[in-house]
C-alpha cells in the first residue's frame, strides 16, 4: 500500500484513490487523512461505499463532470455520523442560500450516532467520508445499509425518472431496458404502481429476463438491435418516414410486444443502437428518457426528427438533484415506505473488501453483476 505522510495530529484511514485514469487496475488502496467536516456538513464512518455504473466512467475520465488527480471515487455512501461540522452560513459563503435549504426541518438531517446514507461528488469509497448534511438522510430502522444504498441512487433515478422526467400517465406503455439492473430492477417494479398500462422488458440473458418477469414485466424481449430490416412495410402505426435511419429490429420487437401499438415511453441507459431504435418505437407524444450510456455509443437527433414525429427526448442526471434536498427526501420516503410494505425488493448485487474495488469494477464492466454493489470498509 503506497504511504503518504500524515500529520501527527491526523487520523489517518484506508481509502481506494485513483492517481491515473484507466482500466481497473488505477483504483488502489491508499492511506490518507481522516476527512474535516466543514460548515453544514457531516463526518461519516463509512461502513458501505455504494459503486455505480457512473464510477468506471469516472475513472476512466469519460464522465459527464470532470476530476482533478488524485482523487477518491464513490458518490454515496451508508455509515454512522461521527461529528458534525459547525453551522452553514450561506451569507458568507458565497453560496446561493436556497441551494442548501433544508426544506424538511433540522429534525430530518441524521444527527451524530444516526445510521445514515448520504450522496456525494467523490470520497465514497473511504472508511470515513464528508457529506453535506442537506444530502445526507436517516436510514430507518430494519433497513440493512445495502438496502438502503440499493434504493439511494438508483432508487431516487428510478422514481425520477418516471414522475419526474417521464411524466408517466395512468395507463401508458412502458420500455424499461437492462431491466434486470440496479435502476432497472427498480423501474420495473415502480412502473405499473405509478402508473403504466404494460411494461415491456428488456434484459441481455434469459436469467435477468425471467427475474424481469417475476419483478413485474408484462413482456421480456432481448434488446437486439442490428441493422434495419429493408422498409418495405411500417409496424403498426408508425410511418415509414418516423423509421427513417432510426429503426431496427429491436423497433419491430418493442412494438409487436405492446400489440402493434407504438410505445408512450421507453428508459434508456444503454444508448447506441438501444437508444436510437428505441426512439423509433415511440408514437406521437411518447418520450424517451435518456440516463446513462453504458455502450459509449453517441446517437444524433434532429430538430427535424422530433417535429416530424412528435417526440420527446428527454435527458435525467441525478446531479441536478443534488441541491433540491426536497426532491430526494420524499421520493426517498416514499420508496423506503415501497420497501417496507414489501412492493419493492432493492436488488443486491454482491459486496466487495474495500482494497478490492478494482475487481468490483472489473465485474461490473464486464456485466458479471446484477444489482446494486457494494464495498465493505470494514472488511
Ligand atoms: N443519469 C443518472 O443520474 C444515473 C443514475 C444512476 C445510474 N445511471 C446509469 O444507469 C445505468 C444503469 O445503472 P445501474 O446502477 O442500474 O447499473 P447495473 O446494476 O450495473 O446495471 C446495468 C445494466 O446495464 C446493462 N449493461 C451493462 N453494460 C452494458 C453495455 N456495455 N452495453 C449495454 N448494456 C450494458 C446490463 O444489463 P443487460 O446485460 O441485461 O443488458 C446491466 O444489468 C448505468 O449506465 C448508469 O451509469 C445514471
Amino acid at each position: 500500500m503506497p504511504r503518504v505522510a500524515i500529520g501527527l495530529r491526523c487520523r489517518a484511514m484506508r481509502a481506494v484513490q485513483i492517481e491515473e485514469f484507466g482500466g481497473p487496475e488505477v483504483l488502489r488502496l491508499a492511506e490518507l487523512p481522516v476527512p474535516e467536516p466543514g460548515p453544514g456538513e457531516l463526518l461519516i464512518r463509512v461502513s458501505r461505499a455504494g459503486l455505480n455504473f457512473g464510477d468506471t466512467h469516472q475513472r476512466r475520465n469519460q464522465y459527464i463532470a470532470k476530476h482533478e488527480l488524485p482523487v477518491v471515487l464513490g458518490g454515496e455512501v451508508a455509515g454512522v455520523v461521527e461529528r458534525v461540522g459547525p453551522p452553514a452560513d450561506d451569507s458568507t459563503s458565497g453560496r446561493d442560500p436556497s441551494a442548501v435549504k433544508i426544506t424538511h426541518g433540522p429534525s430530518d438531517v441524521p444527527g451524530v450516532g444516526d445510521r445514515a446514507i448520504a450522496l456525494l461528488r467523490t470520497g465514497g469509497y473511504a472508511e470515513y467520508a464528508v457529506a453535506p448534511a442537506a444530502r445526507a438522510f436517516r436510514i430507518p430502522d430494519g433497513v440493512s445499509d445495502d438496502d438502503a444504498l440499493a434504493l439511494l441512487i438508483q432508487g431516487l433515478t428510478a422514481w425520477h425518472l418516471l414522475r419526474t422526467s417521464a411524466h408517466l400517465a395512468r395507463g401508458e406503455s412502458v420500455v424499461v431496458h437492462s431491466a434486470a439492473g440496479g435502476v432497472g430492477s427498480l423501474l420495473t417494479q415502480l412502473a405499473a404502481p405509478l402508473g403504466a398500462g404494460r411494461v415491456i422488458a428488456t434484459a441481455g440473458s434469459d436469467e435477468r429476463r425471467a427475474e424481469a418477469l417475476e419483478l413485474g414485466a408484462d413482456v421480456a424481449l432481448a434488446a437486439e438491435t442490428g441493422p434495419a430490416a429493408a422498409p418495405a412495410a411500417a409496424v403498426g402505426d408508425v410511418a415509414l418516414a418516423d423509421r427513417d435511419g432510426l429503426a431496427g429490429p429491436l423497433t419491430d420487437a418493442l412494438i409487436a410486444a405492446n400489440g402493434g401499438r407504438p410505445l408512450d415511453v421507453v428508459l434508456d441507459a444503454a444508448g447506441g443502437a438501444v437508444f436510437a431504435q428505441s426512439l423509433a418505437a415511440l408514437g406521437p407524444f411518447g418520450r424517451i428518457v435518456a440516463y446513462g450510456n453504458s455502450t459509449r455509443e453517441k446517437v444524433a437527433v434532429t430538430n427535424g426528427d422530433l417535429l416530424r414525429s412528435s417526440r420527446a427526448v428527454v435527458g435525467f442526471w441525478l446531479m441536478h438533484l443534488l441541491d433540491r434536498r426536497d426532491m430526494l427526501a420524499e421520493p426517498l420516503a416514499d420508496l423506503f415506505a415501497r420497501a417496507a410494505r414489501g412492493e419493492l425488493r432493492p436488488r443486491v448485487g454482491g459486496t466487495y473488501p474495500l482494497a478490492d474495488a478494482a475487481r468490483a469494477h472489473a465485474d461490473l464492466e464486464a456485466r458479471r453483476t446484477a444489482g446494486k454493489l457494494t464495498l465493505d470498509t470494514t472488511a
